[in-house]
Order: C-alpha cells, then structure tokens, then sequence
C-alpha cells in the first residue's frame, strides 16, 4: 500500500522501559509526543474521579481503585510519597504487574493521539533480546503487535537499536553502531548500508544506577533518578555521597557495554569487510549527563574492535531518537 495519505499518516512508536514517544510527520518536521510509561493507584471516590476528568488528568477506574498513568503518575507519586510503578521492566511488558498490556495501551492512545488507526503503518521498537530472554521478548512483541493491530493500525516491530541508526546515520548511508542507553537496558546495533550486522542488548541502564544508588544510600529511586536528571555530571570531584554513587553506577554500565561491545564483534559471523572507520552514535535518556560521551569514548578506546570507529557523537535529540528512526522506517515502507 503506498498511497499519500498512508506516507503522511505513518507513525514512528517507541514503546520503552520508561517512556513512549511518538512520532509524527507534520510538513517537513516530525512532531514527538511522549509520555511516562508509568502509573500510581489511588484509592477509588466519586470525588476524586470527577475532579481528575475535570482537570483532564489521565486515569482509569477499576473496581476501588483509580488509576493515573502518563506524566502526571510522578506527581501523584511525589504527593502521596509512593514510588511509581511500572508496566514494563528491563525492556519488556513486567508479568509482575496485571494489566500491563492495557496501560501500555492506554499510554500508546496518549501519545498517538485520539481517532482510529484507520490502516496506518507504525512501526514500534522492540529490545533486543538480553542473554536467555528471546522468549519473552518474543511475547512481548507479539502482545504490542496484537495491540496496535486492535487499535486499527498496520504494526511492524523495529529493533531499538537498529531505530536509532535510522533516526541519526542518513549521512553515513546508515552505516555505523547505534546505541541506546534507556531505563531498563542498553540496545546496540551494527548495521551496514542499513542491514543490520548485529543487535543486543544488556540488562543495565538508567533503573539499574537509579536501584543501585538507592540501596547503597538508602534513599529511594525516585528521589536518586531525579537528582540524577536534574544535577548529575561527570566532570570534577564528587563532594556530594549521591552523586559519587551515581558515577561508580554510571561506571558500571559503560565497563559493562564495551565489553559486551568487544564480546559481540569477535562472535560475530560473515563479518562485512568495512573499508571505512565507522561512527557510534550515543542516545537514550541515559546519555544525557554532561560528559558522558567523553568517559563512554575514553572506555571505548581502551578495548580493541575490529573495526575503526571514526567518532563517537552525541545523538541530535537523545531522547526521540529511537521514536524518529521507527518513523523513518514506517515511512520508507509504505
Ligand atoms: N537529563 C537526564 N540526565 C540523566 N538521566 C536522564 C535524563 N533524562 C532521562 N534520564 C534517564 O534516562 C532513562 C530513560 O531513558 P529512555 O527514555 O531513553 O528509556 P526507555 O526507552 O524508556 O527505556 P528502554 O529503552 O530501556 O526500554 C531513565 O533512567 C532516566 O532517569
Ligand atoms: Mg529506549
């Protein structure tokens, strides 16, 4: 199918640990939406729901409980002292939580914004399966597939990291590594004039630092990951007993990264022959803190690769990069 109206209408989904992000063609920008995948429950009144549908806060009712999802489930958390909770977990749909699957829909209608899908192609960002999770993340696929597919829409899974080289290497004929360092994992890939060599993924991100931080310091998580957005960097010395767990945390991730990096490139088969240095790309909420594609470069230097990188930079916009390579690949589609 490839009328007008279906490359228009085509739609980039980046359906993560801890948000979903749309995107969208508007002329000849791309509009991005997104939203906290994530949710508290309060109990249940007449009251209070009324008060919520009048304020256009978004929530559902069930049975004696409210509950109230997207963005403002962290001011609803900060107010009542409760940590947010999930739908999903180190990347896929958390079993632990019921009804999952509904509130991932009912973020997904958030950001996607009101009416059927009327047919249109999205493609959505799925993980690459971390050591021994192909199964779930197959079932996990499988279940957004089926979902977006009731919502009216024509669905097609792109891996996370195989998105981010469609979001950020037209320039090197998306030849290169991209990276995406989220909430719940770190998603790689190598991809080759567009076909991707190899994906993965390692279960330690953002969540990972946030949980570590809050044991050793006993704060909790959410108090961590907000010192974390709003001060945490890199550079100079660490007076503050936070932010100096924050670092050795940080550490942790990008030893971990390179050396699965490393592992990936010397089990990989039927390796091309590239002729060229190649360029990393660096996004996900997690690269955000100022010096972080320094240290990630300085570990990244110390291994060997088989192949030269030509530089390691930052993504344009973090944040949407995996939500603009699955518009990019909805579109070239359709
Ligand atoms: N300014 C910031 N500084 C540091 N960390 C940040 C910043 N903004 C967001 N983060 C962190 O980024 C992480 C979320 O990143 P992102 O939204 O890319 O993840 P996700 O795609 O939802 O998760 P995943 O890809 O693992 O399923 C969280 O751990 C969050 O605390
Ligand atoms: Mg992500």
């Amino acid at each position: 199918m490839s009328t007008n109206t279906q490359t228009s209408t085509a739609l980039g989904l980046d359906v993560g640990t801890s948000r979903i992000v749309a995107a969208k063609r508007q002329e000849k920008d791309i509009q991005f939406d997104s939203q906290l995948n994530a949710f508290v429950t309060i109990p249940f009144s007449k009251l209070t729901q009324s008060v919520l549908k009048k304020e256009a806060i978004p929530h559902v009712v069930q049975d004696s409980e409210i509950t109230v999802y997207g963005d403002e489930s962290e001011r609803f958390a900060n107010l009542f002292h409760r940590e947010t909770r999930r739908p999903m977990l180190r990347g896929i749909l958390n079993p632990d939580e019921a009804g999952s699957l509904m509130l991932v829909r009912q973020i997904v209608e958030l950001v996607m914004g009101p009416g059927e899908g009327q047919g249109r192609r999205v493609c959505f960002s799925v993980p690459a399966a971390p050591l021994g999770a192909t199964d779930e993340v197959n079932e996990h696929e499988s279940g957004l597939k089926n979902m977006l597919n009731k919502m009216g829409f024509d669905a097609h899974p792109i891996p996370e990291g195989l998105a981010v080289v469609y979001g950020e290497m037209e320039a090197s004929n998306y030849t290169g590594i991209g990276i995406s360092c989220g909430g719940g994992l770190c998603n790689v890939c190598l991809s080759y004039l567009s076909v991707p060599v190899f994906n993965f993924s390692i279960p330690k991100a953002g969540d990972f630092i946030d949980e570590s931080a809050s044991q050793l310091r006993g704060e909790p998580a959410t108090r961590i990951r907000t010192i974390k957005e709003e001060s945490f960097h890199f550079n100079g010395h660490f007076v503050n007993k936070i932010h100096q767990a924050l670092a050795a945390y940080y550490d942790d991730v990008i030893q971990a990264l390179v050396a699965a990096l490393k592992d990936q490139f010397a089990s990989v088969q039927n390796m091309p022959k590239l002729t060229r240095p190649i360029p990393l790309v660096l996004s996900g909420g997690s690269v955000m803190p100022p010096g972080f594609r320094d240290r990630f470069e300085k570990s990244l230097r110390e291994i060997e690769l088989p192949v030269a990188i030509a530089e390691v930079r930052m993504a344009s916009n973090p944040m949407v990069s995996t939500a603009r390579g699955a518009l990019v690949a909805a579109l070239s589609e359709a």
